[in-house]
Parts: C-alpha cells; sequence; structure tokens
C-alpha cells in the first residue's frame, strides 16, 4: 500500500486490509506493508487524525511507523498499491530495472467506486472518514479477489 507520506492513506490501508483479512479469510497468507512515495515523515506514526478514524472503526494504527518506498519493494512484493495516480507514477519511476512486482491503483480493486483514494491531510475529519470509507472497500474486493486466486 503506498501514499505519498505514509501516514494517512496507507497507513490506514494497511491496517483496513489486515482488519479485512482477520474477519474474513484469516487463512489467507499474504504478507501486508505500506510505505510512502516521499521520505517527509520517515520515522513517524501515522497522522493523529487516521488513527482516530480507524479507531472509530476498531483498528490501531498506532503501532505503525512511516518509511519510505525501498527498491527491495519491487522484488519483495507481487502487487504494489497505489492511492492515487500521482503515486503510481512515482512508483514508476522509483520502479528499477529489476522489478518483479505489479503496480495498480488500490481503488480498481473496489466495485462501482472512484478510482483515487484522496489526500486527506488538508482536510477535515470527513475527509478521514471517507479514507476509512473508500479503503475499506477496497480491500473487500482485493480479499475477495485473492481468494478466488486461491
Ligand atoms: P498521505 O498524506 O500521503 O496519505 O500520507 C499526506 C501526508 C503528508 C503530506 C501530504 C499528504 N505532507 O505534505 O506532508
Amino acid at each position: 500500500m503506498v501514499c505519498l507520506g505514509n501516514i494517512c492513506r496507507s497507513p490506514t490501508a494497511e491496517g483496513v486490509l489486515r482488519h479485512v483479512i482477520a474477519g474474513e479469510a484469516p487463512g489467507l497468507n499474504v504478507e501486508v506493508d505500506s510505505a510512502g512515495t516521499a521520505d517527509y515523515h520517515v520515522g513517524a506514526p501515522p497522522d493523529r487524525r487516521s488513527q482516530h478514524a480507524a479507531l472509530r472503526r476498531g483498528i490501531d494504527l498506532s503501532g505503525l511507523r512511516a518509511r519510505r518506498v525501498d527498491p527491495g519493494d519491487f522484488l519483495k512484493f507481487d502487487l504494489i498499491l497505489a492511492m492515487d495516480r500521482q503515486n503510481l507514477r512515482d512508483l514508476t519511476s522509483l520502479r528499477p530495472a529489476v522489478s518483479t512486482a505489479r503496480l495498480r491503483l488500490f481503488m480498481e480493486y473496489a466495485v462501482d467506486s472512484c478510482v483515487e483514494v484522496p489526500d486527506p491531510y488538508y482536510g477535515d475529519v470527513s475527509a478521514f472518514e471517507r479514507v476509512l470509507d473508500l479503503t475499506t472497500l477496497a480491500a473487500r474486493g482485493l480479499v475477495a479477489e485473492l481468494r478466488r486466486a486461491g
């Protein structure tokens, strides 16, 4: 899961995906992680507003720490999911020549939804709630697809 700062959207997406897997497909053997394309907040916990919005839905993000996307991620992970189109463009330029990961927009997994998770950083509480709504939709779609793929 990748966004710009790795303090709002992608740690939320990481926590939500873990939560959906635990509830709907606990046997699914996947490793979930998140990172940012920028290094502004490396080492920081998720934004307090993201933590509060997630906790209201029973998801604890407090143990996560921001990191930047690493060249090794493109070999370690099968799927790298961007929160918005700019993240996807930045990932394409960070991608090393040798890369086995597929790059996609996370919201492609959400049926009948928008294609990006809008950046909530300069928004109000509702922007952070929307991140939870959207990432939950996409996480459910992704888990359904992973279960179908076996
Ligand atoms: P994120 O949100 O990419 O969802 O983690 C942002 C976090 C920090 C900044 C921008 C977006 N920033 O400009 O510092």
